[in-house]
């Protein structure tokens, strides 16, 4: 099986934004109508703005399989991972781990990042054993606050 991890393009906005869909973890609890709004503005927004988001995708035969997003914060020596995702079919063949560790590499060319962080549903078993095995720390420091607008 080979799988090519590669940057984004903006014509590939559709498929992208699919396997955000098809994965309901990414759906974060909200109603889903409004949820798929968020993620069109979310998916479009990273992709023409290269500078401050990064967006990779897997690709196997032509056909994307999985998708990762982060944000690049450079000045502040950190980058956030907001999202990644691996359609149905292909979780557990190491899809995943290939599109981290892609953002791993990037990140850790950018000079002055010392730090990739993000969040994890408390209910995301596969993600927790994810973190865990890609050798991440689980932080102590912080709660999660959020303020509905
Ligand atoms: C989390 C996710 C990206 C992992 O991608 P994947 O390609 O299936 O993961 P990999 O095959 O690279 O697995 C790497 C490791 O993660 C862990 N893991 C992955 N899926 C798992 C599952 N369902 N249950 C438990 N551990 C799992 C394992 O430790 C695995 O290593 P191992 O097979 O040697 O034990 C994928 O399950 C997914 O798309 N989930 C839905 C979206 C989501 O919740 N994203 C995270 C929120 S930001």
């Amino acid at each position: 099986m080979e799988i090519i991890v590669r940057k984004g393009k903006m014509k590939e906005f559709r498929e992208i934004l699919e396997i955000l869909q098809a994965t309901p973890s990414a759906l974060h609890g909200m109603p889903e109508e409004q949820e798929l709004m968020s993620m069109e503005s979310f998916v479009r927004g990273s992709l023409t703005d290269p500078k401050m988001n990064l967006v990779l995708v897997a690709e196997r035969c032509k056909e994307i399989v999985g998708c990762l997003f982060a944000e690049l914060w450079v000045k502040k020596g950190f980058s956030f991972l907001s999202m990644i995702a691996v359609l149905p079919q292909w979780k557990g063949k190491g899809i995943g781990e290939m599109l981290y560790s892609g953002f791993e590499e990037y990140c850790r060319k950018i000079k002055g990042t010392k730090a990739l962080v993000w969040l994890v549903g408390t209910e995301n078993k596969a993600m927790a054993k994810f973190c865990r095995k890609i050798k991440a720390v689980r932080g102590k420091r912080f709660y999660y606050y959020e303020k509905e607008l």
